[in-house]
């Protein structure tokens, strides 16, 4: 078998682009995106991992403006819509907030899931019948991080309907859409989320999402440094350092 390890470098790069991926929604230049660089895009999402190999994805790439248009109209609906679940003080910050970049973007793209692809006899699927859609999210997360190492800017768009998108791109009843994304080169790559930037979120510690052994079980103290010295290191790579 070849010796396929990664380099330090090589692994130093795949951290800087996971840590320097962010959600974009702003920034957006008109450029388009040449198509060998959508095609390296699309293969490193096709080569997720996939329950049973199953490959459920499918990619509308977007190019239409009349098209984007109509899938705007959507979002300021459920815009409107979601700001009414919030109490007045928080409705206005949510309603000051850009949360697309639809018609500014050069490139929008549906990312679907079809369930029935290769039929009901898929391993894995059995007892997890929506490994589908987490199948489709792995191949999302490839594009995203592919996208970063490419320098573009990719936002993911959930505040749509998906009756509206459906008869929009005459996506089939049985297959599930899984994300609108806006994809474009930007100005540059804010080192924060944007809803930390605007005080709306915070990273969370990460010693509070780890367990040892049982679901809530209380970690040792040695186990405790283990786990503040992986966020120490989120920090500094957050922060920029190597
Ligand atoms: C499933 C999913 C749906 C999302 N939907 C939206 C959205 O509708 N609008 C938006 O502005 N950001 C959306 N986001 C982006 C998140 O707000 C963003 O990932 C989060 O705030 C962390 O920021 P970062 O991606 O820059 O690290 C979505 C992200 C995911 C994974």
């Amino acid at each position: 078998m070849e010796n396929n390890l990664i380099t330090e470098i090589e692994r130093d790069a795949v951290y800087k682009t996971i840590y320097g991926r962010r959600d974009v929604r702003r920034y957006f230049k008109s450029d388009p995106i040449p198509s060998e660089v959508l095609a390296r895009i699309l293969q490193a999402a096709h080569h997720a991992g996939s329950v049973g190999y199953m490959q459920p994805w499918n990619f509308i790439i977007v190019e239409d403006f009349n098209i984007r248009q109509k899938v705007k109209e959507s979002f300021e609906r459920e815009r409107s819509e979601a700001a009414l679940l919030f109490d007045d003080e928080k409705r206005t910050k949510y309603l000051s907030f850009k949360l697309e970049g639809i018609l500014e973007s050069p490139l929008n793209m549906v990312v679907t899931s079809d369930p029935t692809r290769f039929g009901p006899q898929v391993i894995g699927r059995h007892s997890m019948p929506e490994t589908h859609l987490y199948s489709t999210c792995c191949a999302i997360q490839n594009l995203w991080l592919a996208a970063r190492a490419e320098n573009i800017g990719v936002g993911w768009v959930s505040i749509l309907k998906r009756e509206d998108l459906r008869p929009i791109f005459h996506i089939p009843q049985h297959i599930a859409i899984v994300a609108y994304l806006c994809l474009g080169y930007v100005t540059c790559f804010p080192d924060q989320p944007d809803l930390e930037r605007v005080g709306w979120g915070k990273r969370l510690p990460l010693e509070n999402l780890v367990y040892f052994d049982l679901w809530g079980g209380q970690l040792s103290q040695e186990r405790k440094e283990l786990v503040s010295f992986f966020q120490a290191l989120v920090n500094s790579h957050a922060q920029g350092s190597p």
